[in-house]
Parts: structure tokens; sequence; C-alpha cells
């Protein structure tokens, strides 16, 4: 029994130091979006400038625009920084999130929805595992988005999946596959953005429509910072070691969760910057709420 026990860890240790040897791929690239994305729609309407320091969304009457990631990932920590349309940006809606692609998808989502000049962000999230998303939860935000770049983060691993606005954590979903509950984590995610149109319901549910006067609406991002595993066509899967501000090993992503401070940050966020919950949507899921907000307290 001890000498299994031993062989095992023995095993586990070869596998580790194989997948460390095989690391090291991926551009943690100080700063330049050109290394990590390509603007894919709105032509012309985004646009690198500062050599790649920065990233310029645009929409006008005609169209909206959007990039993607070269790369695609499976697992990883996100961070972006981003400035989203000032003043009067009722009907406009910048997204932020990784998505497989082709049938049953996952995807793990930030959308920035719009509001009238004084009134607030919503900053709306979701995660799909297998084609289904149903897992909205909404938050205003404790500052003003439009005034600052602020870095919103998507750390998503094989235990949890968490959500964070200036490193303080704002969501977390767990890996409760073993009860039945889906969880992302076979099919490799591209990172996305876009900013568009959706007067017909983003603000006030609708009620408020885009005002074009304003046009165009500019979004824009900075200081990517990605620690993940890249996965190349062939489908081999290689992990970074590597981060933008050190040359330091740091893997820590890989198995990161929420310490107690993280924990009373999410609560303290969920209290007093919480507008929607699926998981306390009762009249929605009339028929019975989804099986995770039934068997936990929190998500
Ligand atoms: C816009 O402002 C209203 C009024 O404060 C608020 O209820 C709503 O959540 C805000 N966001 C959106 C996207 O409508
Ligand atoms: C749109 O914005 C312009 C300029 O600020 C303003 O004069 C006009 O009243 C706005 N239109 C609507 C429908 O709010």
């Amino acid at each position: 029994m001890l000498f299994l026990c031993s062989s095992i860890r023995v095993s586990m240790m070869l596998l580790g130091l194989l997948l460390l040897a095989i690391s090291s791929l991926m551009a943690a690239s100080a700063g330049n979006l050109n290394q990590d994305f390509a603007i894919t729609w709105g032509d012309g309407r985004g646009k690198m400038l500062n050599n790649g320091q920065l990233l310029m969304l645009s929409l006008d009457k005609t169209s909206g625009s959007g990039f993607q990631s070269k790369n695609q990932y499976l697992f990883g920590r996100f961070d972006m920084q981003i400035k989203l349309v000032p003043g009067n940006s009722a009907g406009t809606v910048t997204t932020f999130y990784l998505s497989s692609q082709g049938d049953n998808h996952d995807e793990i989502d930030f959308e920035f929805l719009g509001n009238l000049s004084g009134d607030p962000y919503t900053l709306h999230t979701n995660v799909f595992s297998q084609g289904k998303g149903n897992r909205e939860q909404q938050f205003h935000l404790w500052f003003d988005p439009t005034k600052n770049f602020h870095t919103y983060s998507i750390l998503w691993n094989s235990q949890r999946i968490i959500f964070l606005v200036d490193n303080i954590p704002i969501r977390e979903f767990q890996n409760r596959e073993s009860d039945g509950i889906p969880y992302p984590h076979t099919q490799p995610m591209k990172i996305y953005s876009s900013l568009w149109d959706a007067e017909d319901w983003a603000t006030r549910g609708g009620l408020v429509k885009t005002n074009w006067t304003q046009a165009p609406f500019n979004t824009y991002y900075r200081n990517f910072n990605g620690k993940a595993c890249v996965v190349s066509s062939n489908g081999v899967s290689s992990c970074d070691s590597k981060t933008t501000t050190s040359a330091a090993s740091d893997n820590t992503w890989q198995s990161q969760q929420l310490d107690s401070k993280g924990q009373r940050y999410l609560r303290w966020v969920q209290k007093n910057y919480m507008i929607y919950n699926y998981c306390t949507d009762y009249k929605r899921f009339s028929n019975g709420r989804p099986r995770e907000c039934r068997l936990y307290k929190f998500h």
C-alpha cells in the first residue's frame, strides 16, 4: 500500500515535470495586442493604435466591430483593461468573452450594457456549457467604467471559473460535474470582443434606444495579460509558465481559488452590486431552478 502510494506520487511528479517541459508557447505579450489578437469585423471600425499598445472598437449606425484571439485556449487567466463608451451609451453593448466553436458550445461572458448619461452600466455575466446558458448574473459597478481603464478578468481552470473586476471577484462558478452539473472543460475557446448595437433589449430592457447623434461610439482596450494553455491545431496543449511582469514561473492560476479575503469580497459585491441572479429567479424557473441553485447556496 505504501509502495503504491509513493509510486503514484512519483508518476504524478513525472507528469508534472513533463508538462513543465513542454510548456511555454503562449505570447505573454507586454502590451502589444497585435501578438494575441486580430480585428475580425467592422470594415475598418476596429483599429490597432500606437503599435498595438491600444485597440479601439467603434460603432456607428452602419456597423459595430470586433476582434478575436489568434490562439485558442483550454484554461487560462485572461486580464484585459477596458474603457467603455462614455456619455449616452444607451443601446450599445461591449462584450469580452471566451467561446468555443461549433454546436453545443461553451462560453464565458462579460457583456457591458450601456446606459443614458449618468445612469449606471450593467455588467452582465453568463456561463454556457454544452450549448446551454441561462446562468445570468448582472451587476452594477462601484465606479464609472467610462472614466478610466479598469481590468476585467476571466479565470478558467479545471475546477472553477472566477470573474474579476480590478482583481475583485464578482462571481464564481465551480466545477460540480460530479453532481451532474455541466462544466466547460473539454472544448478549447478563443477570446472574443465586440461593440455592437442592441437597442432592442440592452438598456432598461429595450425601452431606451441608441441615440445615433452621439455616434461613433468607441471602446478602448490595452494591457492584455494572458496566462493560459494554448491548444494548437493538432490538438496539443502547451501551458505558459511566464508572465508579462516577471520571468518567474507562474502557474498558480491553474489551481487558483478564492481565499477567505476573496470570499469576503465576493460576498460584498454580491450583496451590494448584484442586480440579477438567475438562481433566485423563481418566477422564471417555475418548474424548478437549475440544479446548482438547488444544491448550493452561493454561485
Ligand atoms: C440603466 O439605468 C437604470 C436606472 O438607474 C438601471 O435600472 C439599469 O439597470 C441601468 N442599466 C441598463 C443596462 O439598463
Ligand atoms: C440625442 O442626442 C441629442 C444631442 O445630445 C439630443 O439633442 C437629442 O434630444 C437626443 N435624442 C433623444 C431621442 O434623446
